[in-house]
């Protein structure tokens, strides 16, 4: 037998709500209620529409969505390239809303690093892979005195031998294949040990073979330098490969599939179960899958049951008689 839970109960849980902390309060990146309205001859357009994401220190995650869903809008904004219309966006400590001009400078040299889809947008045709990398640190300023210009060489060196292009070091962009671009690109975003690596489509413009290798490459930042990367791509074979993927529809965060390894305990095989969820804002509002609506019939109303471990949604029957 079900119990269902009692006013009282309700009441318990409700003040137990308030104590909590606040809303991605350990988060690294959080996103809360971001909105994005750009204006183009009078016209609106809502790019982000109250978008909730919150990413923790240390993740490799993909975000999907269609074309049009907001990605880069976000992308841009965690970039620290564009900012927000409203709501709130926090990256390493630091509000995206309200951050002077001149932290917005340094937050974009040393905290985020980016790497795009256009290979031409990530690199100067005119240097080496060697001198792109060095260059972050250049602008920075770290380079300034003879040995730390000798550290930041061995630094930028041992970058591109973790990403596999050790051979490339001497090479001008065109002298490089695509994939060799975008891992050099990887290089340079990660020249001065950002926080955060952010890249929009980043293997967009490869052959799925290129872009596994590219992916390996984020995937070994991740590994061996610890840092968080969040990878737009509407590459389903990426898309898998990350332990987290969100979807982005019309403005919002949608659903997530989360997969994690489990042992078969009769034959010790390991496999990847993959699971769907749904994101639930804090207003306590949910999307369905429309596959899931379409199937049972379900549209403006639905009826609800609370029950001790879950809630039931069922089609509306009201107006049966
Ligand atoms: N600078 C801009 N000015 C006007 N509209 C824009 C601008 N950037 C994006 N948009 C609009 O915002 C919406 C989301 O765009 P975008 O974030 O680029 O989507 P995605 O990267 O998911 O394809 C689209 O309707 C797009 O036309
Ligand atoms: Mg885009």
């Amino acid at each position: 037998m079900t119990t269902n839970p009692t006013l009282n109960d309700l009441t318990h849980r409700a003040a137990q709500d308030r104590d909590r902390p606040a809303y991605g309060h350990d988060a690294l990146i959080t996103c809360d209620r971001l909105v994005r309205i750009f204006t183009t001859d009078g016209v609106e357009v809502q790019a982000l529409q109250g978008l909730d994401l919150l990413v923790r220190e240390g993740e490799l995650m993909a975000l999907v969505g269609a074309s049009g869903s907001g990605k880069s809008t976000l992308m841009n904004i965690l970039a620290g390239l564009d900012t927000p219309t409203a709501g709130a966006a926090r990256v390493a400590g630091r509000d995206l809303l309200t951050m002077a001009a001149k932290d917005r400078l340094a937050y974009r040299r040393e905290v985020v690093g980016f790497v795009w889809q256009q290979t031409s947008r990530n690199l100067l045709p005119y240097l080496t892979a060697a001198q792109n990398a060095a260059l972050p640190m250049q602008l920075a300023g770290r380079t300034r005195t003879p040995r730390s210009r000798r550290a930041h060489t061995g630094r930028v060196l041992e970058l591109l031998d973790l990403l596999e292009i050790a051979d490339c070091r001497d090479r001008r962009p065109h002298q490089m294949s695509g994939g060799q671009q975008q891992r050099a690109a990887i290089a340079v975003a990660l020249a001065n040990n950002p926080a955060i690596l952010l890249a929009d489509e980043p293997t967009g413009e490869l052959d799925s073979h290129t872009a596994e290798q590219v992916f390996a490459a984020f995937r070994t930042a991740n590994d061996q330098l610890g840092t968080t990367i969040v990878i737009v791509t509407h590459d389903q074979a990426v898309a898998g490969e990350v332990r987290r993927t969100v979807a982005i529809r019309d403005g919002r965060t949608s659903t997530e599939v989360l997969r994690r390894s489990e042992v078969d305990a009769a034959t010790g095989h390991e496999t990847v179960v993959a699971r769907e969820y749904a994101m639930l804002d804090r207003a306590g509002r949910l999307q369905l899958p429309a596959d899931y609506t379409r199937a049972l019939g379900m549209r403006d109303r639905v009826a609800l049951q609370l029950e001790a471990d879950h809630i039931g949604v069922w089609p509306d029957d009201s107006e049966r008689g």
